[in-house]
């Protein structure tokens, strides 16, 4: 049959199974690392298992290996259904799936070896750089390469964000990668004192912001409607958010650097942009939950729509917390804190995590050409698992988090620190065990989440969804 008649599923399919994979993987170290801020005797004095390595492989392993992979396979398959043609190059796509699986095994191998930029969320040295480059562009021509052979004239909304995401990224990478390298395992950044911890975290906010933010929307704005049955609340907020949030999230990046060395009135800026990102944030989260308006009632019976309409919530926390946290004067107490770490995760696993784990969901049944999950019930499960497992992590890390802040700064009226610092590990102890808890519950509900898609994929053949017949079905 001519493909060209078809959607590729294959691709998507192969990106869903990954995330899936990775999001178990990555979660696992997570719980790892976890478990040895409890208890350090855990690194069992072996280099490779100790807390500096592994924790670089967390980070990567859940952002570039489940994070992204999420990414890949919901681009890949809103951006058929929306353009209603087949991707631009199958076997460009192809080399994308291949070349992202070799990047992060170059990571689970280079990282626990010790070898690093030292650049948080850019630890991959120069050569695994240079692959990501070019596994990037080519994920950007089939992107853009399919908007362009659309049949459909508009450009759907959700393709706004993946595209928004895909080009800053690319930016982003280009940018902060200028290294110099001194051997095959060792570089040293083009740019030197201040300018190097500027670039690192305009790097890395934006990393949080096109990345963790714009791509998700992405998803929010395909199956949060597909999902609920309903058209997007307002299509006006979805294109005047879009666009406030990209220009302003570009500036924030220097409440990553307050009372460093960086110029006081760049301070100020990032600090400024960061409380206007405020009403964006929000635009996108009030379009996504209003979309359920007159569907409020699928809540009940639908886990699938749980995930979406709960992960909107985290991220309207995270979004309101951010800019709180980037008042000097209160980011004078939450940097260098557990609060931080909490911030991070309300993001991570409530936001990030639960829109994709929803998505995913969406997208494996009618990849395997099945009509459903393989269990609603389990899918139900999961989500009940994850969500108590990310209230006890947040929880635990926030009071760990203000605690830390008010015992650092308590001075006696002589002058003298009022505790020592050992006095503030010994207190946060019994928060890091239940954060142990809350994150064992959320890997719960990830394996969960792998039977299930093992049960729903195994044995089946990728359906060939042809294109015209689809149109009226579904797209
Ligand atoms: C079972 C789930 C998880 C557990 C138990 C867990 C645990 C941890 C721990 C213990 C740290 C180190 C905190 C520190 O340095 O004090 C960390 C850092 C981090 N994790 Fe997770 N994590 C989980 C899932 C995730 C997910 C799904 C994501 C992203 C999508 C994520 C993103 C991050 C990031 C970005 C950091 C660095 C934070 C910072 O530098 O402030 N984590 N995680
Ligand atoms: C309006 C939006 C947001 C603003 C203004 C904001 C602001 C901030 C601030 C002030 C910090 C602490 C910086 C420090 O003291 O070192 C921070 C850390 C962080 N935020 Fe956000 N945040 C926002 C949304 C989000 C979202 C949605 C996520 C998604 C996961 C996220 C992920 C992170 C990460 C990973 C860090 C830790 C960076 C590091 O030190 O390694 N943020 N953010």
């Amino acid at each position: 049959m001519d493909q060209s008649l078809n959607y590729n599923y294959k691709i998507v399919k192969q990106f869903a199974v990954a995330t899936v994979v990775w999001g178990v993987i990555g979660m696992l170290v997570g719980v790892i690392i976890a478990a040895q801020l409890a208890w350090p005797a855990l690194n069992l004095d072996i280099p490779w298992l100790t807390y500096g390595r592994l924790r670089p492989l967390h980070t990567n392993a859940v952002i570039f290996a489940f994070g992204i992979c999420g990414l890949f396979a919901t681009s890949y398959y809103v951006v058929q259904r929306t353009c209603q043609v087949r991707l631009f190059s199958d076997k460009l796509a192809a080399f994308t799936f291949w070349g992202w699986q070799a990047v992060i095994l170059c990571a689970v191998v280079s990282l626990p070896m010790g070898f690093t930029r030292g650049k948080e969320y850019a630890e991959l040295e120069w050569p695994i750089s240079i692959l990501i480059a070019v596994v990037w562009i080519s994920y950007a021509i089939v992107f853009f390469g399919t908007i362009v052979k659309r049949k459909v004239k508009h450009i759907y909304v959700a393709n706004w964000f993946f595209g928004g995401y895909i080009l800053a990224v690319t930016i982003l990478h280009v940018v902060q990668g200028a290294v110099m390298p001194a051997s095959f395992t060792k570089s040293y950044s083009a740019y030197t004192g201040v300018q190097d911890a500027m670039i690192q975290w305009w790097y890395g906010h934006n990393a949080v912001g096109f990345i963790l933010t714009a791509g998700y929307l992405g998803m929010v704005y395909y199956f949060i409607p597909k999902q609920a049955e309903r058209p997007v609340y307002s299509y006006r907020l979805s294109i005047v958010h879009f666009w406030a949030l990209i220009f302003t999230y570009m500036w924030a990046g220097p409440h990553h650097l307050h009372y460093t060395a960086l110029p006081d009135w760049t301070q100020s800026i990032g600090m400024v942009f960061s409380l206007v990102l405020l009403a964006p944030s929000w635009g996108g989260m009030i379009n996504g939950i209003m979309t359920l308006s007159g569907a409020w009632h699928k809540l009940r019976t639908d886990p699938i729509l749980k995930f979406m309409i709960v992960s909107l919530s985290f991220y309207g926390i995270a979004t309101f917390e951010g800019p709180m946290m980037s008042i000097k004067t209160i980011n004078s107490l939450s940097h260098y804190t557990d609060w931080t770490v909490a911030h991070v995760h309300a993001g991570a696993l409530g936001w990030v995590g639960f829109i994709t784990m929803g998505s995913i969901y969406y997208i494996l049944p009618r990849i395997a050409g099945q009509t459903k999950m393989y269990s609603t019930r389990l899918v139900d499960v999961h989500f009940w698992v994850a969500t108590i497992g990310v209230v006890l992590y947040i929880a635990a890390m926030w009071i760990a988090g203000v605690m830390q802040g008010l015992m650092w700064r308590a001075v006696n009226p002589d002058g003298t620190l009022t505790y020592t610092f050992v006095e503030g590990v010994k207190a946060t102890y019994p928060y890091y065990v239940v954060r142990v808890g809350g994150g064992l519950l959320y890997l719960a509900g990830m394996c969960v989440m792998a039977y299930n898609t093992y049960m729903t994929v195994r044995g089946t053949k990728v359906p060939v969804a042809r294109i015209p017949e689809l149109n009226a079905a579904h797209a």
